[in-house]
């Protein structure tokens, strides 16, 4: 028998990607998403990729009395949770929308979890609980810092709650993936990412650029002190993001308590950098021009992922260039991202 694993924001960028790899290894899947910032169109495609379809519920994991059916209805075994607000800026706007779906959320899903007697979780978390860490590369025993915005304080939130979960019952098995920044896209060019409006993260704003729907570049300060003066970042492959997780689910229901894993390459690459891998593979050029740099940003930033090696036997396989590849033909196949039909 399969197991079967609930995934919450299953329809978004890193969740369609953990569906794809979940069907092809022969899990049952369970999806459990909104819609407030994906498509539909992305499971269908999970489903042409994987050859086999997951259950797909629309709802919201603030409904207690949805998930608990859902979890009455199907035998869910372990628990991948997504689902959640992600944009930096908009959560400076709308905290409480933030607080509510992220902390809120996460409380009403590991609630029904509870009760169904589900323990095994998988949580996205995000390197930004570090805060601006003194030194690099980011280890998990670095003490976490002050976020500086809502959307970073609500991951630390949960974090913590996550903790004191385990701690009142050692029944508990969660894993808390810190990713750095995850870019690409399925190799297929079929799933990728599809930032509503302009795009806020480095990687999908290029390839705006490239392709010709953005006039330039904003390079956010090249006065960081860093190789060429602008901020560096560990930028990690999707495909090998999501290994990570299917490596976690693997070895989590044998490990009580809370385990805290960073999912990067370990090596860092510059705005700069980025640009002229981007621009070289894809032989377009990406315009640029050097501006003010970004409130809340941090000149550096990488992991050092030796204890996902470890604990998971987990590393990032794909470079810069294969990463910029795939995010490059999803963009160029997909210019206007999902079209639902
Ligand atoms: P995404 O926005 O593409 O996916 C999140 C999904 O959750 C979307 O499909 C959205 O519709 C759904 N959702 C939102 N609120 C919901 C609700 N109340 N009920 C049900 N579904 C809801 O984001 P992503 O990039 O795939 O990120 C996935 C997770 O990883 C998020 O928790 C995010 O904070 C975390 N994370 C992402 C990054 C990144 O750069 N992509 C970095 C660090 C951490
Ligand atoms: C962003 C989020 C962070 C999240 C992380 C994971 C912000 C402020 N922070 O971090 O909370 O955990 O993604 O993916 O959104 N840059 C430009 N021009 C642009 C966009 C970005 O120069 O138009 C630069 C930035 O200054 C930074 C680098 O590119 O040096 C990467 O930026 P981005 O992709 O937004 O990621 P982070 O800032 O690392």
């Amino acid at each position: 028998m399969s197991q079967t694993v609930l995934v919450t924001g299953g329809a978004g960028y890193v969740g369609s990607h953990a569906v794809v790899a979940l069907l092809e290894r022969g899990y049952s899947v369970v999806v459990v998403d909104n819609l407030t910032n994906s498509s539909r169109e992305a499971l269908r495609r999970a489903e042409k990729i994987a050859g086999s379809s997951p259950v797909f519920i629309q709802g919201d994991i603030r409904d207690v009395s949805l998930l608990s059916t859902i979890f009455n209805e199907f035998d869910i075994d372990l628990v991948m949770h997504f689902a959640g607000l992600k944009s930096v800026g908009e959560s400076v706007s709308r905290p409480l929308d933030y607080h509510e779906v992220n902390v809120a959320g996460t409380i009403s899903l590991c609630q029904v979890m509870q009760s169904a007697s589900v323990f095994n979780l998988v949580f996205s978390s995000s390197a930004t609980v570090y805060g601006e860490p003194s030194s690099m590369p980011i280890r998990e025993t670095f003490p976490t810092g002050k976020p500086t915005n809502p959307y970073g304080r609500s991951k630390l939130l949960v974090e913590q709650i996550l903790e004191d979960l385990a701690h009142s019952d050692e029944r508990w098995s969660i894993g808390v993936l810190r990713y750095f920044n995850p870019v690409g896209a399925h190799p297929s060019g079929l799933i990728g990412e599809d930032p509503k409006g302009i795009p806020n993260n480095l990687l999908p704003y290029v390839s705006q650029v490239a392709v010709g729907k953005l006039p330039r570049l904003k390079v956010f300060g090249n006065d960081y002190p860093t190789s060429d003066g602008t901020g560096v970042r560990d930028y990690i492959h999707v495909v090998d993001l999501v290994q990570g997780h299917l490596d976690a689910l693997r070895v989590l229901p044998d490990m009580n308590g809370v385990h805290v894993w960073n999912l990067g390459t370990g090596k860092g690459y510059s705005v700069l950098q980025t640009v002229e891998a981007f621009a070289k593979v894809s032989g377009c050029e990406v315009p640029f021009e050097f501006c003010e740099r970004r409130e809340g940003d941090i000149a550096e930033c990488w992991a050092d992922p030796a204890k996902a090696y470890k604990e998971l036997g987990w590393q990032a396989r794909f470079g810069i260039e294969k990463m910029v590849e795939d995010a490059w033909r999803w963009q160029r196949l997909n210019p206007d991202g999902y079209v639902d039909q």
